[in-house]
């Protein structure tokens, strides 16, 4: 299983935040976003990582994450995506990256709690999708399931939802995704959207979903990304995260502060 992390896109709704870098640069409490999804997938034991990133932002995220866990068993590339063309652009970028096999992809703006390890060991083939119980499902990507996680039905922000769940940004595909995503053709607003990939494995019968029951926040707003900021405070996600990810960005900061006392 390897991971794909999207963070390109435009953020224009944190503007002017994300004017001058990256919105999965923005802090989360006490580290860049973009450290949340690297957790996700290094704590559910995942090793290779594409990062898509856009062209402005492509030299910072080099300069922070490019040799960070050489040390470790970790590998991370990048790819640059051009124009934010869509979410399943990231399945035709990464295409060689994947040669064929699964994949899980994480939205860089996606801050989890849960651990995805059993979904990820577990998952075998075709699709697999999560569900976060929610108060406003209208907002969102909307899946009802039977007991058995198989999907019955998906929606695009309805206004009568069939169920109170969403679909967060984390999905996990077989060696077919690829291939799904190359036949798609683009929405309305000129994107391709992920949820024609969610469809496609659904009429073939091959979508389950796993329930996701801790914190999650999509960090695209200006107050989702504060509620973030608050919760991993008080929650101490950064403790929790991956021994490996936090040794590396320690190493990381010794080393800056050294070369930074060097050139002085
Ligand atoms: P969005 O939040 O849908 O888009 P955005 O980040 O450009 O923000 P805004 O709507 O405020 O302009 O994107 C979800 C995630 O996917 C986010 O981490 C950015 C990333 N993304 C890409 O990397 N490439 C893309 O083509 C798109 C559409 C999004």
């Amino acid at each position: 299983m390897k991971g794909i992390i999207l963070a390109g896109g435009t953020g224009t709704r944190l503007l002017p935040l994300t004017a001058v870098t990256s919105k999965q640069l923005l802090p989360v409490y006490d580290r860049p976003m973009v450290f949340y999804p690297l957790n996700t997938l290094i704590s559910a034991g995942i090793r290779d990582i594409l990062l898509v990133v856009s062209p402005a932002n492509s030299g910072d995220y080099l300069n922070l994450l490019g040799s960070m866990f050489r040390k470790y068993d970790v590998r991370i590339s990048f790819v640059v995506q051009k124009r934010p063309a869509g979410l399943p652009e990231a399945f035709i970028l990464g295409e060689d990256f994947l040669d064929g096999g699964p994949v899980t992809l994480v939205l860089g703006d996606n801050i989890f709690e849960d651990d995805f390890s059993l979904a990820i060991q577990s998952f075998q083939s075709g699709g697999r999708i999560f569900a976060k119980e929610v108060v406003d499902p209208e907002r969102f990507g909307v899946v009802e399931f039977d007991a058995d996680g198989k999907v019955l039905s998906l929606e695009e922000k309805p206004a009568h939802p069939k169920s109170r769940f969403a679909i967060p940004g984390a999905y996990i595909f077989d060696g077919n995704v690829s291939e799904i995503a190359k036949h798609l053709t683009p929405s309305e607003r000129g994107e391709l959207e992920i949820v024609d990939i969610h469809k496609q494995y659904f009429t073939e019968g091959v979508l389950d979903v796993r329930t996701i029951t801790g914190a999650w926040f999509d960090t695209g707003t200006h107050e989702a990304l504060l509620a973030a900021s608050v919760y991993a405070k008080e929650h101490r996600l950064a403790e929790k995260f991956h021994p490996i990810i936090n040794e590396a960005i320690q190493e990381f900061n010794a080393e800056f502060k050294k070369s930074v006392s060097l050139s002085k």
